[in-house]
């Protein structure tokens, strides 16, 4: 064990395949030499200090670990992991290898997973037993799960028991450490496993390899200590840990010089911004954002926000609008005050009409879009009918919607649910049908206008037409020549769908970021 591991009391362990034949020796083996990791401890706030660490680079002794091979990433789940990719792929480079978008042409393979729902679980087993067959022909293969799922105990004796084609598990807090596990990767038969349950640190000067070249992640923050009883993120992802300003702001200037064109700043609570960095008194998301704006990109971007930490003097900034867009995604859960406190989610129906007018007050225009749950154990049918109330009277443009998955270790997990699979899904039906009306009629008052879009690429349906997204991230499609991908250009909008709008291209956009988009307020 290292210094690093000691402090965090666990350690790599190699899992041979002979020690895992029957159960018994399997339980032997795992009391007695590894230590697995813990969503109990993973709970625990503000016994560790946060450690900030800015000299990350690449040991000698792993330099050239990639020469001739190639990398593979799939990945789950939200933005956070994403952008994790993005750095696992720019520690991947900086070790020599290449990148491939095929698993068979692939030298190491990761899955890096999501743990937010019993769905996105399965697809990351699904995928391994596909995976099982490019192990069995090409032993030298290596395969490895990290994200959100290799936080789990269940999930690490899951695999250590059944995946045998997995060669490394590794955690959201060992990612800086990856150099080190593909080398004992190659060097072991067995299964290499390093999933610290800790609190977290903040490690800057990480290598990454961003997708694309016009739009951007930063990450503002990490981690979560809402506890919102349903979820997992405070588990597998740590302490709400800030980076600090001068950092972000670099980092945002830097992707300016390079021409990057949107950037959107990363946390699972990024109204929370801020509050754990103690020589900065008072200094809030509203702080950095203002300061943000000042530089020369042409949009910026935030989720996840947190109602409850949503305040003034943000509202404040996000009305200067410049290139702060007049979009917030601001999750509600539910519409009911009751529902709303036993998910822990700490506003009222009340408080989030309340946050809700005044951002519209300073912002007419604002799209405001949501993520919500069904079918909280024992929601009754007239807390799932304020919901429905609740999307009406706020006029979101459009929601994630889901149906709830118990995930275990939560506090909700635990409760005992009187609402049966069948009434959970066709509420969720209704509530699709009502996102999909408020859509489509959000879309309407698009009809005959004139919109910026940044063009990203091709559309996925139809090469021949190029897709883009409005400052109120409406989805555009549109004919124009290749050379406007990257782009922010003017489109006159012909026919407005359900989920998208189709267009003419009109001309090239001045970058300028004065222009509004002209849409009539609710
Ligand atoms: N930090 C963000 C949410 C990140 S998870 C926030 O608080 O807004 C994204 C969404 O997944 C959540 O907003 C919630 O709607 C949904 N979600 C989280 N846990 C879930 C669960 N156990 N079952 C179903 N949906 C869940
Ligand atoms: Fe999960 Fe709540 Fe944290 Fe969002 S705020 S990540 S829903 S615990
Ligand atoms: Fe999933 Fe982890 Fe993100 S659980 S939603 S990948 S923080």
């Amino acid at each position: 064990m290292n210094e690093e591991q000691r402090k965090h009391g666990q350690q790599s362990k190699s899992a041979t395949p002979s020690d895992q034949k029957s159960e018994k020796d399997y339980s032997k083996y795992f009391q007695s030499v590894y230590v697995p990791p813990s969503l109990k401890d993973a709970k625990k706030r503000g016994k560790e200090e946060i450690s900030y660490h800015s000299d990350f680079t690449i040991e000698d002794q792993y330099r050239g670990l990639g020469n001739g091979k190639k990398f593979y990433i799939r990945t789950y789940g939200c933005q956070m992991n994403e952008h994790d990719t993005e750095v696992m792929a720019g520690i991947f480079m900086a070790l020599g290898y290449e990148a491939t978008n095929t698993t068979e042409d692939a030298d190491v393979i990761l899955l890096n997973t999501c743990a937010i729902r019993e769905n996105a679980e399965n697809k990351v087993f699904g995928e391994l037993g596909h995976l099982k067959h490019l192990k069995r022909e090409k032993p030298e293969l290596l395969i490895g799960v990290c994200g959100c799922m290799s936080q789990e105990e269940s999930v690490v004796n899951k695999i250590l028991k059944t995946y045998q084609q997995v060669d490394m598990i590794f955690g959201t807090h060992n990612i800086h450490r990856l150099p080190k596990i593909l080398s004992d990767a190659y060097m072991s038969k067995a299964m290499v496993v390093e999933v610290w349950s800790k609190e977290g640190d903040v490690i800057e000067n990480l290598p990454k390899v961003r997708r694309g070249n016009i739009k951007a992640w930063v990450n503002i923050m990490y981690g979560c200590d809402k506890f919102c009883t349903y979820c997992i993120v405070p588990y597998t992802r740590g302490k709400e840990r800030s980076r600090r300003p001068e950092e972000i702001i670099q980092e945002v200037r830097h992707l300016a010089a390079q021409g990057y064109q949107e950037i959107t700043l990363l946390g699972q609570n990024v109204n929370a911004y801020g509050k754990d960095i103690e020589d900065l008194e008072q200094y809030g998301l509203g702080d950095l954002m203002d300061e943000l704006r000042k530089i020369d990109i042409p949009r910026i971007r935030f989720t996840t926000s947190h109602p409850r930490d949503f305040d003034d003097h943000l509202i404040e900034v996000l009305a200067k609008k410049g290139n702060l867009v007049e979009h917030i995604h601001l999750p509600v859960q539910s519409g009911s005050t009751d529902v709303l406190k036993i998910m822990a989610r700490k506003y009222s129906r009340e408080q989030f009409l309340e946050l809700v007018r005044k951002i519209k007050l300073a912002m007419p225009d604002v799209s405001l879009t949501t993520d919500i749950i069904v079918g909280y154990p024992n929601e009754t049918n007239e807390q799932f009918e304020e919901t429905l109330s609740l999307y009406r009277e706020v006029g979101f443009e459009s929601a994630y919607t889901y149906i709830y998955s118990p995930r275990e270790g939560t506090p909700a997990a635990k409760m005992n649910d009187n609402v049966p699979m069948e009434v959970k899904k066709e509420r969720l039906q209704r509530l699709n049908a009502l996102v999909k009306e408020f859509s489509a009629e959000a879309m309407k008052k698009y009809q005959g206008q004139v919109v910026e879009v940044l063009v990203d690429g091709e559309s996925k349906k139809n090469p021949d037409v190029l897709a883009g997204y409005t400052r109120r991230s409406k989805l555009v499609n549109f004919k124009a020549p290749n050379s406007m991908i990257g782009k922010i250009v003017k489109v006159k909008i012909i026919e407005a769908k359900s989920w998208s709008l189709d267009g003419e291209f009109i001309e090239e956009g001045s970058i300028g970021t004065e222009f509004q988009e002209p849409v009539e307020v609710n």
